[in-house]
């Protein structure tokens, strides 16, 4: 012991990848159990700015092991991509261990992803094109490509032809694509396994392990609650569980070992890609949002959809997650504000809603009811301590602290590591 989880409370972009890097120092593994690089994590350490997708954001601390657990999908040239650009950049990666059980994202999964994207015309979803919706389809319909499967070339050869069997005739048939070839597939996947194999290992083993040493280990969801496959806006979300179920099935620790869960909520609301989003701004202050929070993409570098606190939103991610700390992050965005709007509850069809409504079709129908908070103008970026931020500011956090069900243990006050504000350790005592 301690296990603690951390997870995105909107629909990602929360900061994650910061709030993780921050807490590096004191904890000995970072897991990633979910999605793959779909998932941008911008970290900034001094004049250093580091964009993470695939790799936990744990790499950047000297001591900490990186672990990709069994719940997450790998493309093994975008794994290497990355691990080059930090080793170049003096990073050490030797450390990373790799599940043997995680899925392969294989090149005929981007495809996939792309073709039926295109199909889907208006009713896309606005994914990321990386394939990591049809690596997460052939893992449930048991054709799919796992890490293990790079060891034993008979066996790939098989589950690619397995896999390919069925795409191949939907990719020439119904999509007007080229057939793929095994071979190709079989190649191009092996080429990677020297690299990979001193990497392998039962992550589930070694985490269990770690927890009974009373090593710390902190698992870092990608996407996020309102992305989750189970939980989230359905169909508009990722393909795996973001939430901090997914943090056990997705390394092989159960429940019960779990001591603490962390949601990291953005002290407004941003989405990419497609679905409905209540409090989304389409006039000038959305745009204010956009550019003063420098709200694009990490991965896609699409401009991020932004609005404003949505209180419905952040108690249903408390509440799914289990959620002990919030950590609130770009506080400092909303600086410069007379008033700061946050959408205490909706409206569906004249109907007040203060949780999440149970359908898509009301979700659809939920207009935002807003309650005004005081701004404040002073600059918050340099603070450090609670008493420092200015009264509206601290109003500000004290308020949806209690709106959202849940004590807001950290905020953060600026994009580098340093820049938070905490108020309660986010360390379980050991
Ligand atoms: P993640 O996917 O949840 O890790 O988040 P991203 O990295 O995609 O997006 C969060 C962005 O906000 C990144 O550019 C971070 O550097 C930045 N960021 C994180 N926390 C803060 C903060 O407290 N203030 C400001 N201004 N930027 C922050
Ligand atoms: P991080 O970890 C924000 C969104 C995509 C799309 C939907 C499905 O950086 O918070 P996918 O490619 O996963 O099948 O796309 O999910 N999406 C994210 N949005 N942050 C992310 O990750 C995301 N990962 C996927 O934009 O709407
Ligand atoms: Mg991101």
């Amino acid at each position: 012991m301690p296990a603690i989880v951390l997870v995105g409370a909107q629909w990602g972009d929360e900061g994650k990848g910061k709030a993780t890097d921050a807490m590096g120092a004191d904890v000995d593994y970072v897991v990633k159990f979910n999605g793959g690089n779909n998932a941008g994590h911008t970290v900034v350490v001094g004049d250093e700015r580091y964009a993470l997708h695939l790799l936990p954001s744990g790499i950047l601390t000297p001591g900490c092991t990186p672990v990709i657990g069994n719940g997450a999908v790998i493309d093994p040239a975008v794994l290497f991509e990355e691990i080059d650009g930090l080793v170049g950049r003096g990073v050490d990666c030797s450390r990373l261990l790799v599940s043997a059980n995680a899925h392969i994202v294989a090149p005929y999964n981007r495809t996939m992803d792309r073709v039926t994207e295109r199909f889907l015309g208006k009713r896309r979803i606005g994914t990321t094109g990386r394939g990591i919706g049809p690596t997460y389809a052939d893992k449930m319909n048991r054709v799919g490509l796992r890490i293990q499967d790079l060891l034993d070339e008979n066996i790939l050869r098989q589950k690619v032809e397995g896999a390919l069997d069925v795409k191949n005739h939907l990719l020439v048939k119904v999509y007007n694509r080229r057939a793929i070839g095994v071979d190709e597939v079989v190649a191009e996947l092996l080429e990677w396994v020297e690299r990979l194999r001193p990497h392998i290992a039962d992550t589930g083993l070694v985490l269990n392990r770690a927890l009974d040493e009373g090593r710390i280990v902190l698992f870092e969801g990608g996407q996020a609650t309102l992305l989750d496959v189970d939980h989230g806006t359905y169909p508009f979300v990722t393909s795996s569980n973001a939430t901090a179920g997914g943090a056990c099935t997705g390394s092989g620790v159960p429940p019960n070992r779990i001591d603490r869960v962390i949601a990291v909520v953005k002290a407004y609301t941003t989405r990419v890609g497609e679905g409905p989003f209540p409090t989304e701004l389409h006039d000038a202050d959305g745009e204010w949002l956009r550019t003063t929070g420098g709200e694009y993409g990490v991965t896609t570098g699409r401009p991020r959809r932004c609005g404003w606190y949505d209180v419905p939103v952040a108690r249903y991610a408390v509440r799914v997650n289990g959620v002990t700390d919030l950590v609130m992050t770009k506080l400092d965005v909303l600086t410069g504000r007379e008033k700061v709007p946050v959408c205490v509850a909706y409206d569906v069809d004249g109907a007040r809603h203060r949780e999440m409504p149970m359908t898509q079709t009301e979700f659809h129908h939920a207009r935002p009811v807003y309650e005004y908070l005081d701004g404040w103008s002073e600059d918050i970026t340099r603070v450090r301590a609670f008493e420092d931020l200015p009264k509206n500011a601290q109003r500000y956090v004290l308020a949806l602290e209690e709106l959202s069900g849940c004590r807001i243990s950290a905020v953060g006050v600026g994009p580098d590591r340093a820049a938070t504000v905490v108020r309660h350790s986010l360390l379980p005592p050991t």
